[in-house]
């Protein structure tokens, strides 16, 4: 007993998050809904937790804001105990002004300077850009202008949002000049699924129990589903998302970071560049689009109006207020050609203002190769699945067959179901929360290494030119549904369906 116990305790020390270094949040982008939405929240969470000791956050952005006008929105904003919320904002500053003008990094240095010295900060610097991407390289540039971006002992690290570029060379080009100023040490591209707890738990679950190894290829897997779903429609980003499309906000990034993580070979170690070192072999194995084959693999969408909820939803274009072509909606299918993934097709659709909100990665094993039940139970056996919740309701479940109780052998499916909430004391971390201090602690584990974000790109730029130059057909679907038809067609002609949500 008492060995269990310190087994226990020294587990759970080794599982406790390090504290960081001493250091200055900087963001750019500050008082924009990414900030107030998703990082000071985080932040505040590790302030919380006590991870942060002695840091402070400097917000920089366009708007004329004071210290105290944004400790102000900041206390508005934060719903958690007042007192401890009144002893966060004493960490908190704003500058204003613009990204293009010298005159704000000579403050920004010298308001760094101050910081340092009142918070013993060190000079550990990371740059959080939250600001749109059209000012990423003015900031870029003047941070390498006033030599904001060296280390001289101390660390200086930039966390890039997306969208890293709007096609492979925006995104080169961005690349080129961050590493004009900057090593690739110090750079993190940001992915939020990756610190989603159920994205990371994807390797564990593969490289850590030896039942699902030996079956985790062609030979046993028949196909793979992966369905990213959104109730919500594009709200108040239009522009962003016209300029966008469905493919570069979710596709290109999050929904191949998830693929990668399930088709990867077992990295040599959890050390970032042995993940990324595999991450880019699957990337690479991808069979590309072919311009003039893309209809048969690619469905592209957009809604109309509908109900969720029992509340009608506009259509796109009625938000957007004119004809568009953009896409709120993708289905792919696609294959990986290398020894373990040769000829297992990967299906994935994703859309905003579906029926619900739901992000799942389906394993549809193979059928058995005989039924000896067939002569008192002419039904097919289901496949086994395994399926895996990444959100909402995280957890995973694997799905057998089993005699259903009576006198006949007959059959009926069961779930084994795993709920992380039933399980663990767990209050789900926000992914923002995991990477900002994955960024503090100098871990790129869960950050995109820039020959995987330039092979991601590369795998989307058939599609997306194939879109530009040439009609593409794109199909509608009402708000509320699960997507055009065609992409029911896009799986349902191989002689398979999407996992059935209907009743979930
Ligand atoms: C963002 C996209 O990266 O991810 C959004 O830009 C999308 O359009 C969001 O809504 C989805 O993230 P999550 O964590 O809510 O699934």
């Amino acid at each position: 007993m008492g060995f269990v116990e310190n087994k226990i305790s020294s587990v759970i020390e080794l599982c406790e998050d390090p504290t960081p270094d001493p250091a200055g949040i900087i963001i750019f982008g500050a008082s924009g809904d990414l900030s107030f939405r998703k990082l000071i929240p985080s932040i505040f969470k590790l302030f919380k937790n006590r991870k942060l000791i002695n840091f402070y956050i400097l917000g920089v952005g366009r708007s004329n804001l004071s210290d105290k006008d944004f400790r102000e929105r900041i206390l508005e904003t934060l719903n958690f105990d007042r007192d401890l919320v009144k002893k966060f904002i004493d960490h908190v500053y704003f500058l204003s002004g613009n990204y293009d003008d010298d005159n704000l990094y000579i403050n920004l240095k010298e308001k760094i300077n101050i910081l340092n010295k009142k918070h013993n900060a060190k000079n550990n610097r990371l740059f959080y850009f939250a600001t749109p991407p059209n000012v990423y390289l003015p900031i870029i540039n003047h941070l390498g202008k006033f030599k904001l971006n060296e280390e001289n002992g101390n660390f200086a690290r930039m966390i890039i949002e997306k969208p890293f570029g709007n096609n492979l060379e925006s995104a080169k080009k961005l690349d080129y000049e961050l590493h004009k100023y900057l090593n690739e040490k110090q750079i993190y591209r940001i992915d939020h699924y990756l610190g989603k707890e159920t994205v990371q738990n994807i390797l564990m679950m593969r490289f850590a129990n030896i039942v699902f190894e030996p079956i985790w290829n062609y030979k046993y897997i028949d196909h793979v589903q992966i369905t990213v779903s959104e109730d919500l429609g594009v709200e108040n980003r239009i522009g962003y998302f016209e300029n966008t499309g469905l493919l570069r906000d979710m596709f290109q990034n999050h929904i191949l970071q998830l693929l990668t993580l399930i088709a990867i070979e077992p990295p040599a170690s959890l050390e970032a560049n042995m993940i990324h070192d595999e991450k880019i072999k699957v990337l690479k194995s991808i069979r590309p689009f072919e311009y003039d084959t893309l209809d048969e693999y690619v469905i592209r969408g957009q809604y109309t109006d509908g109900y969720i909820n029992g509340e009608l939803k506009k259509s796109y274009m009625e938000e957007v207020g004119k004809n568009t072509n953009t896409e709120t909606f993708v289905a792919v299918k696609m294959f990986i050609d290398n020894w373990r993934w040769s000829g297992v097709p990967f299906y994935i659709r994703s859309g905003k203002r579906l029926k619900k909100k739901l992000s799942e990665v389906s394993i549809v094993f193979k059928n058995v190769p005989h039924s000896i039940f067939s002569d008192f139970y002419p039904v097919k056996i289901e496949p086994n699945s395994l399926v895996i919740r990444i959100q909402p309701d995280e957890g995973f479940k694997l799905i057998l067959q089993a005699k259903q109780p009576g006198s006949k052998m007959c059959i009926n499916t069961l779930n084994m179901e795993f709920k992380y909430r039933n399980f663990f004391d767990y209050e789900p971390q926000d992914a923002y929360e995991r990477l900002i201090l994955d960024a503090l602690l100098g871990d790129q584990t869960l950050y995109v290494r820039n020959d995987v974000m330039e092979e991601s790109w590369k795998l989307v730029t058939p599609i997306l030119q194939r879109w530009e130059n040439e009609k593409s057909d794109l199909y509608y679907y009402p708000s509320g549904s699960w997507g055009p038809k065609e992409s029911y067609r896009l799986i349902e002609k191989d002689g398979r369906r999407w996992r059935d949500y209907e009743n979930i």
